[in-house]
Protein backbone atom coordinates (compact mmCIF):
# COMPACT_ATOMS: atom_id res chain seq x y z
CA UNK A 1 0.00 0.00 0.00
CA UNK A 2 0.80 3.81 -0.45
CA UNK A 3 3.65 4.63 2.25
CA UNK A 4 2.91 7.73 4.28
CA UNK A 5 4.56 10.94 3.08
CA UNK A 6 5.05 12.99 6.37
CA UNK A 7 3.81 10.64 8.92
CA UNK A 8 0.77 9.61 8.77
CA UNK A 9 -0.47 11.29 12.67
CA UNK A 10 0.49 14.58 10.87
CA UNK A 11 -1.56 16.53 8.13
CA UNK A 12 0.02 16.67 5.15
CA UNK A 13 -1.83 18.58 2.94
CA UNK A 14 -3.95 21.42 3.10
CA UNK A 15 -5.50 23.58 0.15
CA UNK A 16 -3.54 26.44 -0.65
CA UNK A 17 -3.96 27.16 -5.06
CA UNK A 18 -5.77 28.99 -6.97
CA UNK A 19 -9.56 29.03 -6.83
CA UNK A 20 -11.52 28.85 -10.19
CA UNK A 21 -13.66 30.58 -11.85
CA UNK A 22 -16.34 32.34 -9.64
CA UNK A 23 -19.84 30.84 -10.59
CA UNK A 24 -22.43 32.99 -12.79
CA UNK A 25 -25.55 32.81 -10.77
CA UNK A 26 -28.75 33.88 -12.72
CA UNK A 27 -32.03 34.98 -11.38
CA UNK A 28 -35.62 35.40 -12.90
CA UNK A 29 -36.86 38.60 -14.27
CA UNK A 30 -39.16 39.38 -16.85
CA UNK A 31 -39.61 35.69 -18.41
CA UNK A 32 -35.38 35.39 -19.13
CA UNK A 33 -32.39 34.64 -16.84
CA UNK A 34 -30.00 37.50 -16.45
CA UNK A 35 -26.19 36.31 -16.01
CA UNK A 36 -24.86 38.03 -12.99
CA UNK A 37 -21.49 37.82 -11.26
CA UNK A 38 -21.95 38.16 -8.11
CA UNK A 39 -19.69 36.14 -5.89
CA UNK A 40 -21.38 33.00 -4.41
CA UNK A 41 -18.65 30.73 -3.30
CA UNK A 42 -18.17 28.94 -0.06
CA UNK A 43 -14.65 28.28 1.21
CA UNK A 44 -13.25 24.85 1.96
CA UNK A 45 -10.70 24.05 3.93
CA UNK A 46 -9.41 20.51 4.04
CA UNK A 47 -6.38 18.83 5.74
CA UNK A 48 -5.55 15.11 4.80
CA UNK A 49 -3.97 12.14 6.97
CA UNK A 50 -2.00 9.38 6.21
CA UNK A 51 -1.20 8.16 2.79
CA UNK A 52 -0.38 9.61 -0.68
CA UNK A 53 -3.78 8.14 -1.59
CA UNK A 54 -5.14 10.65 0.58
CA UNK A 55 -3.75 13.70 -0.57
CA UNK A 56 -5.16 12.18 -4.02
CA UNK A 57 -8.48 12.00 -2.78
CA UNK A 58 -8.62 15.10 -1.15
CA UNK A 59 -7.90 16.64 -4.76
CA UNK A 60 -10.44 14.66 -6.49
CA UNK A 61 -12.96 16.45 -3.39
CA UNK A 62 -11.49 19.61 -4.52
CA UNK A 63 -12.36 18.90 -8.25
CA UNK A 64 -15.71 17.34 -6.98
CA UNK A 65 -16.61 20.72 -4.79
CA UNK A 66 -15.03 23.36 -6.99
CA UNK A 67 -18.34 22.67 -9.26
CA UNK A 68 -20.44 22.96 -6.36
CA UNK A 69 -19.25 26.22 -6.14
CA UNK A 70 -16.27 25.73 -3.29
CA UNK A 71 -13.68 28.11 -3.07
CA UNK A 72 -10.11 26.32 -1.22
CA UNK A 73 -9.01 28.36 1.55
CA UNK A 74 -5.72 27.33 3.42
CA UNK A 75 -6.79 28.31 6.92
CA UNK A 76 -9.53 26.59 8.53
CA UNK A 77 -10.54 29.76 10.44
CA UNK A 78 -11.17 31.35 7.13
CA UNK A 79 -13.95 28.64 5.84
CA UNK A 80 -17.33 28.03 5.87
CA UNK A 81 -16.43 23.72 5.68
CA UNK A 82 -13.78 22.36 7.01
CA UNK A 83 -13.08 18.60 5.72
CA UNK A 84 -10.37 15.98 7.60
CA UNK A 85 -9.68 13.33 5.29
CA UNK A 86 -8.49 10.70 7.71
CA UNK A 87 -6.22 7.37 7.97
CA UNK A 88 -6.98 4.15 10.00
CA UNK A 89 -3.61 2.80 9.67
CA UNK A 90 -2.79 2.90 12.94
CA UNK A 91 -4.23 3.68 16.34
CA UNK A 92 -2.09 6.42 16.72
CA UNK A 93 -3.26 8.23 13.38
CA UNK A 94 -7.13 7.84 14.73
CA UNK A 95 -6.07 9.69 17.88
CA UNK A 96 -4.36 12.41 16.34
CA UNK A 97 -7.30 13.03 14.17
CA UNK A 98 -9.72 12.63 17.10
CA UNK A 99 -8.25 14.83 19.03
CA UNK A 100 -8.23 17.66 15.81
CA UNK A 101 -12.25 16.89 15.92
CA UNK A 102 -12.38 18.26 19.33
CA UNK A 103 -10.10 21.73 18.47
CA UNK A 104 -13.22 22.12 15.97
CA UNK A 105 -15.40 22.96 18.82
CA UNK A 106 -13.15 26.10 19.10
CA UNK A 107 -13.69 26.69 15.63
CA UNK A 108 -17.47 26.44 16.07
CA UNK A 109 -17.44 28.80 18.70
CA UNK A 110 -16.41 31.50 16.50
CA UNK A 111 -18.41 30.55 13.56
CA UNK A 112 -21.76 29.30 14.07
CA UNK A 113 -22.53 28.47 10.68
CA UNK A 114 -19.25 26.38 10.05
CA UNK A 115 -19.50 22.88 9.15
CA UNK A 116 -17.05 19.82 10.10
CA UNK A 117 -17.00 16.92 8.02
CA UNK A 118 -14.50 13.64 8.07
CA UNK A 119 -13.83 11.97 5.18
CA UNK A 120 -11.33 8.29 4.49
CA UNK A 121 -10.61 5.78 5.83
CA UNK A 122 -12.02 6.82 9.88
CA UNK A 123 -15.20 7.77 8.22
CA UNK A 124 -15.36 4.69 7.07
CA UNK A 125 -14.66 2.36 10.07
CA UNK A 126 -16.43 4.91 12.49
CA UNK A 127 -19.43 5.69 10.46
CA UNK A 128 -22.99 6.69 12.69
CA UNK A 129 -20.36 6.67 15.54
CA UNK A 130 -18.35 9.91 14.34
CA UNK A 131 -22.04 11.73 14.20
CA UNK A 132 -23.30 10.22 17.82
CA UNK A 133 -20.26 10.56 19.72
CA UNK A 134 -18.52 13.75 18.47
CA UNK A 135 -21.64 16.29 18.18
CA UNK A 136 -19.37 18.76 16.51
CA UNK A 137 -18.78 16.83 12.85
CA UNK A 138 -21.62 17.63 10.68
CA UNK A 139 -20.61 14.75 7.48
CA UNK A 140 -18.72 11.47 7.36
CA UNK A 141 -18.15 10.71 4.19
CA UNK A 142 -16.68 7.16 3.17
CA UNK A 143 -13.76 6.87 0.23
CA UNK A 144 -15.89 5.58 -2.57
CA UNK A 145 -18.62 8.26 -1.44
CA UNK A 146 -17.21 11.34 -2.57
CA UNK A 147 -19.47 12.30 -5.84
CA UNK A 148 -22.30 12.70 -3.03
CA UNK A 149 -20.74 15.40 -0.93
CA UNK A 150 -22.55 18.22 -3.03
CA UNK A 151 -26.19 16.24 -1.88
CA UNK A 152 -24.48 15.68 1.42
CA UNK A 153 -23.88 19.38 1.62
CA UNK A 154 -27.54 20.30 0.77
CA UNK A 155 -28.70 18.08 3.42
CA UNK A 156 -25.81 19.68 6.42
CA UNK A 157 -26.79 22.90 5.06
CA UNK A 158 -30.95 22.15 6.09
CA UNK A 159 -29.19 21.96 9.50
CA UNK A 160 -28.86 17.75 9.62
CA UNK A 161 -26.37 15.61 9.59
CA UNK A 162 -25.57 13.40 6.91
CA UNK A 163 -23.86 10.30 6.21
CA UNK A 164 -22.53 8.28 3.23
CA UNK A 165 -20.42 5.60 3.87
CA UNK A 166 -21.14 2.91 0.91
CA UNK A 167 -17.91 0.98 -0.62
CA UNK A 168 -18.31 0.48 -4.22
CA UNK A 169 -17.20 -2.40 -6.93
CA UNK A 170 -16.71 0.06 -9.29
CA UNK A 171 -15.84 3.37 -8.46
CA UNK A 172 -12.70 5.05 -9.35
CA UNK A 173 -13.42 8.53 -9.89
CA UNK A 174 -11.28 8.55 -13.40
CA UNK A 175 -13.34 11.04 -15.28
CA UNK A 176 -13.12 13.79 -12.20
CA UNK A 177 -10.43 16.60 -12.75
CA UNK A 178 -8.65 16.35 -9.27
CA UNK A 179 -8.01 20.13 -8.40
CA UNK A 180 -4.35 20.34 -7.39
CA UNK A 181 -4.08 21.14 -3.93
CA UNK A 182 -0.67 22.76 -1.67
CA UNK A 183 1.32 21.70 -5.00
CA UNK A 184 4.97 22.53 -5.85
CA UNK A 185 3.82 22.88 -9.62
CA UNK A 186 6.32 20.17 -10.14
CA UNK A 187 5.28 16.83 -8.80
CA UNK A 188 1.89 15.52 -8.32
CA UNK A 189 -0.48 12.26 -7.61
CA UNK A 190 -1.94 10.02 -10.07
CA UNK A 191 -4.71 7.00 -8.71
CA UNK A 192 -4.67 4.68 -11.04
CA UNK A 193 -6.44 2.03 -9.14
CA UNK A 194 -8.71 1.72 -5.59
CA UNK A 195 -9.18 -0.49 -2.69
CA UNK A 196 -7.08 -4.11 -1.95
CA UNK A 197 -8.16 -7.52 -2.20
CA UNK A 198 -4.97 -8.62 0.01
CA UNK A 199 -6.33 -9.13 3.26
CA UNK A 200 -2.73 -8.86 5.30
CA UNK A 201 -3.59 -10.06 8.80
CA UNK A 202 -2.82 -6.50 10.13
CA UNK A 203 -4.31 -4.04 7.66
CA UNK A 204 -8.01 -2.14 8.01
CA UNK A 205 -7.26 -1.18 4.59
CA UNK A 206 -9.74 -3.35 2.78
CA UNK A 207 -12.29 -2.83 5.31
CA UNK A 208 -12.13 0.71 4.68
CA UNK A 209 -11.42 0.74 1.22
CA UNK A 210 -13.21 -1.44 -0.37
CA UNK A 211 -12.31 -4.06 -3.27
CA UNK A 212 -9.90 -3.61 -5.50
CA UNK A 213 -10.47 -1.73 -8.90
CA UNK A 214 -8.48 -0.33 -11.19
CA UNK A 215 -9.12 2.92 -13.07
CA UNK A 216 -9.52 3.43 -17.12
CA UNK A 217 -6.17 3.49 -18.39
CA UNK A 218 -6.90 5.86 -21.20
CA UNK A 219 -8.04 8.86 -18.50
CA UNK A 220 -4.86 7.62 -16.55
CA UNK A 221 -2.41 8.93 -19.47
CA UNK A 222 -5.48 11.89 -20.15
CA UNK A 223 -4.09 12.90 -16.76
CA UNK A 224 -0.69 12.82 -16.94
CA UNK A 225 -0.99 14.46 -20.42
CA UNK A 226 -2.71 17.20 -18.99
CA UNK A 227 -0.06 17.61 -16.24
CA UNK A 228 2.88 17.55 -18.81
CA UNK A 229 0.71 20.60 -20.47
CA UNK A 230 0.28 22.54 -16.98
CA UNK A 231 4.47 22.64 -16.64
CA UNK A 232 4.85 19.47 -14.26
CA UNK A 233 7.77 17.42 -14.30
CA UNK A 234 6.61 14.05 -12.12
CA UNK A 235 4.03 12.29 -11.69
CA UNK A 236 3.41 8.81 -9.33
CA UNK A 237 1.01 6.23 -10.19
CA UNK A 238 -0.56 5.62 -7.08
CA UNK A 239 -2.68 2.34 -6.08
CA UNK A 240 -2.48 -0.03 -2.45
CA UNK A 241 -1.02 -2.88 -5.14
CA UNK A 242 -0.26 -1.57 -8.24
CA UNK A 243 0.74 -4.45 -9.27
CA UNK A 244 -2.43 -6.00 -9.43
CA UNK A 245 -3.43 -3.42 -11.93
CA UNK A 246 -5.66 -4.99 -14.56
CA UNK A 247 -8.27 -3.08 -16.70
CA UNK A 248 -10.57 -4.16 -19.51
CA UNK A 249 -11.11 -1.81 -22.52
CA UNK A 250 -14.30 -4.36 -23.20
CA UNK A 251 -15.48 -3.42 -19.81
CA UNK A 252 -18.60 -0.64 -20.19
CA UNK A 253 -19.09 0.18 -17.05
CA UNK A 254 -14.91 0.06 -16.14
CA UNK A 255 -14.78 1.96 -19.43
CA UNK A 256 -16.89 5.09 -18.79
CA UNK A 257 -15.20 8.13 -20.36
CA UNK A 258 -12.66 5.82 -22.16
CA UNK A 259 -12.11 6.65 -25.89
CA UNK A 260 -12.23 2.87 -26.93
CA UNK A 261 -15.58 1.44 -25.49
CA UNK A 262 -16.86 -2.08 -26.70
CA UNK A 263 -15.79 -2.90 -30.48
CA UNK A 264 -15.47 -6.41 -31.62
CA UNK A 265 -13.29 -8.80 -30.48
CA UNK A 266 -12.19 -8.49 -26.92
CA UNK A 267 -8.71 -6.94 -26.17
CA UNK A 268 -5.94 -7.85 -23.93
CA UNK A 269 -6.16 -6.31 -20.44
CA UNK A 270 -4.20 -3.81 -19.73
CA UNK A 271 -1.78 -4.74 -16.70
CA UNK A 272 0.75 -2.82 -14.80
CA UNK A 273 3.57 -2.99 -17.18
CA UNK A 274 1.39 -1.98 -20.16
CA UNK A 275 -0.03 0.95 -17.97
CA UNK A 276 3.77 2.42 -17.13
CA UNK A 277 4.86 1.46 -20.76
CA UNK A 278 2.21 3.57 -22.23
CA UNK A 279 2.06 6.64 -20.03
CA UNK A 280 6.22 6.52 -20.52
CA UNK A 281 5.58 6.98 -24.02
CA UNK A 282 2.89 9.18 -23.78
CA UNK A 283 4.82 11.60 -22.03
CA UNK A 284 8.67 11.05 -22.91
CA UNK A 285 9.49 14.41 -20.55
CA UNK A 286 7.41 13.49 -17.73
CA UNK A 287 9.48 11.34 -14.73
CA UNK A 288 7.25 8.56 -13.74
CA UNK A 289 7.19 6.90 -9.84
CA UNK A 290 5.02 4.30 -8.56
CA UNK A 291 3.79 3.11 -5.22
CA UNK A 292 3.44 0.33 -4.05
CA UNK A 293 4.32 -2.84 -5.66
CA UNK A 294 3.10 -6.44 -3.60
CA UNK A 295 6.42 -8.83 -3.26
CA UNK A 296 3.80 -11.46 -4.22
CA UNK A 297 2.65 -9.89 -7.41
CA UNK A 298 5.42 -8.09 -8.78
CA UNK A 299 6.56 -9.14 -12.20
CA UNK A 300 9.67 -9.42 -14.25
CA UNK A 301 7.55 -8.14 -17.16
CA UNK A 302 7.17 -4.42 -14.82
CA UNK A 303 10.92 -4.25 -13.99
CA UNK A 304 11.56 -4.98 -17.98
CA UNK A 305 9.80 -2.15 -18.46
CA UNK A 306 11.18 -0.01 -15.72
CA UNK A 307 14.91 -0.38 -17.25
CA UNK A 308 13.42 0.19 -20.94
CA UNK A 309 12.35 3.86 -20.12
CA UNK A 310 14.82 6.46 -18.90
CA UNK A 311 11.71 8.20 -17.72
CA UNK A 312 10.76 5.81 -15.33
CA UNK A 313 12.39 6.64 -12.28
CA UNK A 314 14.85 3.79 -10.96
CA UNK A 315 13.03 3.27 -7.57
CA UNK A 316 10.95 0.76 -5.86
CA UNK A 317 8.97 0.88 -2.56
CA UNK A 318 8.47 -3.11 -1.75
CA UNK A 319 7.55 -3.35 1.86
CA UNK A 320 8.85 -6.88 3.32
CA UNK A 321 6.85 -6.26 6.44
CA UNK A 322 9.23 -9.37 8.62
CA UNK A 323 12.18 -11.03 7.45
CA UNK A 324 11.07 -14.13 9.00
CA UNK A 325 8.95 -16.73 7.24
CA UNK A 326 7.08 -17.45 10.04
CA UNK A 327 5.82 -13.84 10.63
CA UNK A 328 5.31 -13.51 6.88
CA UNK A 329 2.76 -16.41 7.15
CA UNK A 330 0.57 -15.43 9.82
CA UNK A 331 0.77 -11.39 8.54
CA UNK A 332 -0.84 -13.26 5.29
CA UNK A 333 1.14 -11.65 3.08
CA UNK A 334 1.53 -14.66 0.23
CA UNK A 335 5.13 -14.77 0.41
CA UNK A 336 7.77 -16.34 2.00
CA UNK A 337 11.46 -14.77 3.19
CA UNK A 338 13.38 -16.60 0.18
CA UNK A 339 10.64 -15.20 -2.18
CA UNK A 340 11.05 -11.52 -1.04
CA UNK A 341 14.86 -12.02 -1.39
CA UNK A 342 15.00 -13.01 -4.92
CA UNK A 343 12.70 -10.28 -6.30
CA UNK A 344 15.05 -8.04 -4.63
CA UNK A 345 17.76 -10.23 -6.88
CA UNK A 346 15.42 -9.90 -9.94
CA UNK A 347 15.44 -5.97 -9.33
CA UNK A 348 18.94 -5.71 -9.17
CA UNK A 349 19.26 -7.61 -12.38
CA UNK A 350 16.63 -5.75 -14.17
CA UNK A 351 18.34 -2.22 -12.52
CA UNK A 352 21.56 -1.98 -10.70
CA UNK A 353 20.93 1.05 -10.27
CA UNK A 354 17.46 0.76 -8.93
CA UNK A 355 16.90 2.07 -5.20
CA UNK A 356 14.62 -0.32 -2.82
CA UNK A 357 12.47 1.09 0.29
CA UNK A 358 10.41 -1.12 2.29
CA UNK A 359 7.66 -0.92 5.17
CA UNK A 360 8.70 -2.54 8.18
CA UNK A 361 6.01 -3.99 11.42
CA UNK A 362 7.91 -4.34 14.50
CA UNK A 363 6.29 -6.79 17.37
CA UNK A 364 3.39 -8.33 14.95
CA UNK A 365 1.59 -10.63 16.74
CA UNK A 366 3.61 -13.65 18.07
CA UNK A 367 6.47 -12.49 16.65
CA UNK A 368 10.10 -14.12 18.66
CA UNK A 369 13.13 -12.75 19.60
CA UNK A 370 14.71 -14.90 16.86
CA UNK A 371 11.62 -13.35 14.48
CA UNK A 372 13.34 -9.91 15.22
CA UNK A 373 16.74 -11.08 14.51
CA UNK A 374 15.84 -11.92 10.84
CA UNK A 375 14.10 -8.53 10.02
CA UNK A 376 17.39 -7.52 10.97
CA UNK A 377 19.41 -9.80 8.65
CA UNK A 378 17.10 -9.31 5.65
CA UNK A 379 17.67 -5.64 6.59
CA UNK A 380 21.42 -6.12 6.16
CA UNK A 381 21.33 -8.26 3.04
CA UNK A 382 19.06 -5.97 1.43
CA UNK A 383 20.65 -2.77 2.37
CA UNK A 384 17.40 -0.52 1.81
CA UNK A 385 17.79 2.89 1.03
CA UNK A 386 15.10 3.58 2.90
CA UNK A 387 12.31 2.37 5.01
CA UNK A 388 8.97 3.16 7.15
CA UNK A 389 9.44 0.80 10.28
CA UNK A 390 6.22 0.87 12.86
CA UNK A 391 5.54 -1.06 16.03
CA UNK A 392 2.66 -3.24 15.47
CA UNK A 393 -1.02 -1.53 16.38
CA UNK A 394 -4.01 -3.71 16.53
CA UNK A 395 -6.86 -2.89 13.78
CA UNK A 396 -10.44 -4.09 14.56
CA UNK A 397 -12.05 -6.68 12.11
CA UNK A 398 -8.90 -7.44 10.60
CA UNK A 399 -7.69 -11.46 10.84
CA UNK A 400 -5.23 -10.77 13.03
CA UNK A 401 -7.68 -8.71 15.38
CA UNK A 402 -9.46 -11.95 15.51
CA UNK A 403 -7.13 -14.90 15.23
CA UNK A 404 -3.85 -13.79 17.27
CA UNK A 405 -3.40 -12.47 20.34
CA UNK A 406 -1.33 -8.96 20.39
CA UNK A 407 1.46 -10.69 22.31
CA UNK A 408 4.24 -8.76 22.20
CA UNK A 409 4.51 -5.90 25.13
CA UNK A 410 4.96 -3.14 24.15
CA UNK A 411 8.35 -1.96 25.95
CA UNK A 412 9.98 -4.86 23.30
CA UNK A 413 8.21 -3.61 20.11
CA UNK A 414 9.43 -0.24 21.09
CA UNK A 415 13.27 -1.55 21.58
CA UNK A 416 12.62 -3.19 18.37
CA UNK A 417 11.65 -0.71 16.51
CA UNK A 418 14.59 1.29 18.50
CA UNK A 419 16.96 -1.58 16.69
CA UNK A 420 15.62 -1.72 13.48
CA UNK A 421 15.56 2.19 13.07
CA UNK A 422 19.10 2.54 14.01
CA UNK A 423 20.19 -0.43 11.14
CA UNK A 424 18.28 1.52 8.57
CA UNK A 425 20.07 4.64 9.43
CA UNK A 426 23.40 3.10 9.04
CA UNK A 427 22.44 1.63 5.71
CA UNK A 428 21.14 4.32 4.75
CA UNK A 429 23.89 6.43 4.80
CA UNK A 430 25.74 3.58 3.08
CA UNK A 431 23.92 4.01 0.52
CA UNK A 432 23.25 7.66 -0.13
CA UNK A 433 27.43 7.63 0.21
CA UNK A 434 27.83 5.74 -2.78
CA UNK A 435 26.27 8.13 -4.48
CA UNK A 436 28.99 10.60 -3.74
CA UNK A 437 31.53 11.97 -6.99
CA UNK A 438 28.45 10.41 -9.24
CA UNK A 439 26.83 12.65 -11.49
CA UNK A 440 23.04 12.50 -11.49
CA UNK A 441 19.78 14.06 -12.67
CA UNK A 442 18.04 15.92 -10.61
CA UNK A 443 14.70 17.49 -10.68
CA UNK A 444 14.16 20.88 -8.64
CA UNK A 445 11.31 20.81 -6.96
CA UNK A 446 11.82 24.48 -4.41
CA UNK A 447 13.61 25.99 -1.81
CA UNK A 448 15.16 23.97 0.73
CA UNK A 449 13.39 24.48 3.95
CA UNK A 450 16.65 24.77 5.96
CA UNK A 451 18.03 27.08 3.81
CA UNK A 452 16.93 30.22 1.45
CA UNK A 453 20.03 29.86 -0.88
CA UNK A 454 19.65 26.15 -2.13
CA UNK A 455 17.08 24.54 -3.63
CA UNK A 456 15.99 20.80 -3.08
CA UNK A 457 15.07 18.19 -5.99
CA UNK A 458 15.36 14.36 -6.36
CA UNK A 459 17.31 11.81 -8.27
CA UNK A 460 16.10 9.12 -10.21
CA UNK A 461 16.28 6.87 -7.10
CA UNK A 462 14.52 9.43 -5.12
CA UNK A 463 17.39 10.74 -2.57
CA UNK A 464 16.84 14.47 -1.83
CA UNK A 465 19.70 16.74 -3.81
CA UNK A 466 20.41 20.15 -2.25
CA UNK A 467 21.84 22.23 -4.94
CA UNK A 468 22.87 26.43 -4.79
CA UNK A 469 20.09 28.48 -5.61
CA UNK A 470 21.87 30.68 -7.99
CA UNK A 471 24.27 29.16 -10.65
CA UNK A 472 26.94 30.41 -12.82
CA UNK A 473 26.25 29.42 -15.42
CA UNK A 474 28.90 28.34 -18.87
CA UNK A 475 28.68 30.56 -21.69
CA UNK A 476 28.84 28.99 -25.58
CA UNK A 477 32.31 31.00 -25.68
CA UNK A 478 33.47 28.94 -22.78
CA UNK A 479 33.53 31.91 -19.94
CA UNK A 480 31.94 31.35 -16.85
CA UNK A 481 29.43 34.21 -16.25
CA UNK A 482 28.62 34.64 -12.48
CA UNK A 483 25.13 35.35 -12.11
CA UNK A 484 24.53 35.69 -8.69
CA UNK A 485 20.73 36.79 -9.68
CA UNK A 486 20.29 33.90 -12.14
CA UNK A 487 18.05 31.16 -10.00
CA UNK A 488 17.62 27.83 -11.07
CA UNK A 489 13.21 27.20 -11.39
CA UNK A 490 11.99 24.58 -9.67
CA UNK A 491 11.00 22.08 -12.45
CA UNK A 492 13.94 22.17 -14.13
CA UNK A 493 16.01 18.96 -14.97
CA UNK A 494 19.77 19.94 -13.98
CA UNK A 495 23.11 17.38 -13.37
CA UNK A 496 24.58 17.83 -10.31
CA UNK A 497 28.02 16.19 -9.24
CA UNK A 498 27.43 14.95 -5.80
CA UNK A 499 29.79 16.42 -3.33
CA UNK A 500 28.75 14.98 -0.10
CA UNK A 501 26.00 12.90 1.66
CA UNK A 502 24.31 12.36 5.10
CA UNK A 503 21.65 9.44 5.96
CA UNK A 504 18.85 11.54 4.32
CA UNK A 505 20.04 13.77 1.74
CA UNK A 506 23.00 14.68 -0.86
CA UNK A 507 24.41 18.15 -1.67
CA UNK A 508 26.11 18.23 -4.50
CA UNK A 509 27.42 21.06 -6.78
CA UNK A 510 25.23 22.04 -10.48
CA UNK A 511 27.27 20.74 -13.62
CA UNK A 512 25.04 20.82 -16.30
CA UNK A 513 21.51 23.04 -16.98
CA UNK A 514 19.20 22.89 -19.61
CA UNK A 515 20.00 25.10 -22.80
CA UNK A 516 17.32 27.25 -22.26
CA UNK A 517 18.77 28.53 -18.86
CA UNK A 518 22.63 28.45 -20.28
CA UNK A 519 21.16 31.10 -22.50
CA UNK A 520 19.59 33.68 -20.68
CA UNK A 521 22.12 33.77 -17.80
N1 LIG B 1 0.20 -1.70 12.51
C1 LIG B 1 1.38 -1.18 12.15
N2 LIG B 1 1.70 -0.88 10.89
C2 LIG B 1 0.78 -1.14 9.94
N3 LIG B 1 0.82 -0.98 8.60
C3 LIG B 1 -0.36 -1.39 8.09
N4 LIG B 1 -1.16 -1.82 9.08
C4 LIG B 1 -0.46 -1.69 10.23
C5 LIG B 1 -0.75 -1.97 11.58
N5 LIG B 1 -1.92 -2.53 11.94
C6 LIG B 1 1.99 -0.50 7.88
C7 LIG B 1 2.48 -1.52 6.87
C8 LIG B 1 2.06 -0.91 5.57
C9 LIG B 1 2.22 0.56 5.89
C10 LIG B 1 1.57 1.51 4.98
O1 LIG B 1 1.66 0.68 7.18
O2 LIG B 1 3.88 -1.60 6.96
O3 LIG B 1 2.86 -1.33 4.49
FE1 LIG C 1 -1.26 -3.08 1.59
FE2 LIG C 1 -1.73 -5.59 2.51
FE3 LIG C 1 -3.07 -3.49 3.52
FE4 LIG C 1 -3.57 -4.30 1.00
S1 LIG C 1 -3.99 -5.46 2.88
S2 LIG C 1 -3.34 -2.18 1.71
S3 LIG C 1 -1.48 -4.94 0.36
S4 LIG C 1 -0.82 -3.85 3.65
Amino acid sequence: MTPPTAGPERPISTWSQTPPDTLTARRSGSGTFAPLSIEVRKKVYIESYGCQMNVSDSEVVAGILAKDGYTPVDRAEEADLVLLNTCSIREKAEYTVLQRINEMNNLKALNKDLKVGVLGCMAERMREDLLEKKKVVDLVVGPDAYRTLPELLDKVGTGQKAVNVLLSREETYGEIVPVRLDTNGVTAFVTIMRGCDNMCAFCVVPFTRGRERSRDAYSIVDECRDLVSKGYGEVTLLGQNVDSYKWRPHDVRAAVGSRQQAAGSEPPPVDFADLLGMVAAACPTLRIRYSTSHPKDMTDKVLATMALYPNICKYIHLPVQSGSSAVLKRMNRGYDRAWYLQRIAAIRHFMPDCAISTDIITGFCGETEEDHQQTLSLMDDVGYDMAYMFKYSERPKTLAARKYPDDVPDDVKGRRLTEIIALQKRKSAERMAAFVGQEQEVLLEGVSKRSAEHLYGRNSQNAVVIVPRFVSVPQADGSKRTAADHELPPGTFIRVRITSATSGSLQGEVRGVPDEIAHTA
